[in-house]
């Protein structure tokens, strides 16, 4: 079974075609970074803009690079929620068209069940059951899965999201979007000089919340000169504090499920400096640890094409109804 996947909730067009058997045959990025970066951040329009214009022609490319026809493709998987609305229709408007026009089944797929599967990629893929944390820009989420579909939400954020928080901090150090990465960047010269807090780890419970390290944050840049050295201080110290946090926060989750797997995953999962922390966690405690490739940990088709055909699989189809939701809870 050959299933296309399509992404477009934010700014990146992606598609992919997996094969239940053979795995990933093909995936087609476009990131739409260079339109947004002169607005600081995702305008929505120009987004809905570019995955109309980038949509059709990857998921030709990517049918052209698995040496398929569109004949051969046996079902079409997209994201159908959360996101933004206009991107999230341009996926789900061309994948159910398509469906009906090759007369094959069609799935809208949670982008953060995508997110979740995406460590099932790689070569030693984690088994059931498991604890993931998922740290992407829109979601922290700490989930106990014992098998697809079967997803037991243990904690999240009541704030801003991990990415969200980078992005935002990013920002307030007069760093460029997208803002994760680059201040990730700034932080290898930063040094130890700073103590942030480490919010919610003092109390029990799996939730997080970012917004008062944010405004920590934001409090400190204000008492230095803002000198590169000062921002690069402030990156590296507000990098520690995320990496501590979401590291306390999984041994927790491990320890009250009593479970022996983590898998990381979403944008943030990219960051090499959380990696590590929880890689020495999870090697002290004697825990497997599995994260996606970092092409995999941020937006892509893949994910989505291998969690649509698990699910198709399954047997579940949607009628031809255009399905998008932009909240939707996992
Ligand atoms: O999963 P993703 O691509 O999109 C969403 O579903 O939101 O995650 C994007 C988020 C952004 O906030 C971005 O700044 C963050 O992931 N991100 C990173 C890194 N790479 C991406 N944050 C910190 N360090 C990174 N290396
Ligand atoms: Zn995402």
């Amino acid at each position: 079974m050959y299933v296309l996947g399509i992404e477009t909730s934010c700014d990146e067009t992606a598609t992919a075609i997996y094969h239940a058997e053979k795995g990933l045959i093909s995936h087609t990025l476009y990131s739409q970074i260079e339109t947004h970066s002169a607005y600081g951040g995702v305008v929505p329009e120009l987004a809905s803009r570019d995955h109309i214009r980038k949509l059709v022609p990857l998921i030709k490319q990517t049918i052209q690079d698995g040496k398929l026809t569109p004949h051969d493709i046996n079902g079409i998987a997209y994201t159908a929620g959360p996101g933004l609305m206009g991107a999230l229709l341009v996926g789900a408007a061309t994948a159910r068209s398509l469906a009906w026009t090759w007369g094959i089944p069609v799935i809208g797929v949670h982008h953060m069940e995508g997110h979740l599967l995406a460590p099932m990629l790689e070569d030693n893929p984690p088994q059931f059951p498991f604890v993931a944390l998922l740290i992407s820009g829109g979601h922290s989420l700490l989930i106990a899965v014992t098998g697809i579909g079967a997803y037991q939400l243990l904690g999240e954020s009541l704030d801003d999201a991990a990415g969200e928080a980078f992005d935002k901090t990013a920002k307030m150090l007069g760093l460029p979007y997208p803002g994760g990465p680059k201040l990730a960047k700034l932080a290898e010269q930063g040094q130890e000089r700073f103590k942030f807090p480490r919010p919610m780890t003092d109390r029990p419970g799996l939730d997080f919340s970012f917004s008062g390290l944010k405004t920590y944050t934001l409090n400190t840049i204000n008492s230095t000169e803002q000198t590169p050295q000062d921002k690069a201080d402030v990156a590296y110290a507000f990098q520690k504090a995320m990496a501590e946090t979401l590291t306390i926060k999984c041994r927790r989750a491990l320890e009250q499920t009593g479970l022996n797997t983590l898998v990381i995953a979403g944008g943030v999962s990219a960051n090499q400096e959380i990696r590590r922390h929880l890689l020495d966690m999870a090697q002290a405690q004697g825990t497997r640890i599995y994260f996606p490739r970092p092409e995999f940990c941020t937006d892509n088709g893949a994910m989505i094409a291998y969690a649509g055909c698990q699910r198709l699989r399954a047997g579940q189809t949607q009628n031809l109804e255009i399905f998008a939701r932009p909240r939707w809870p996992m």
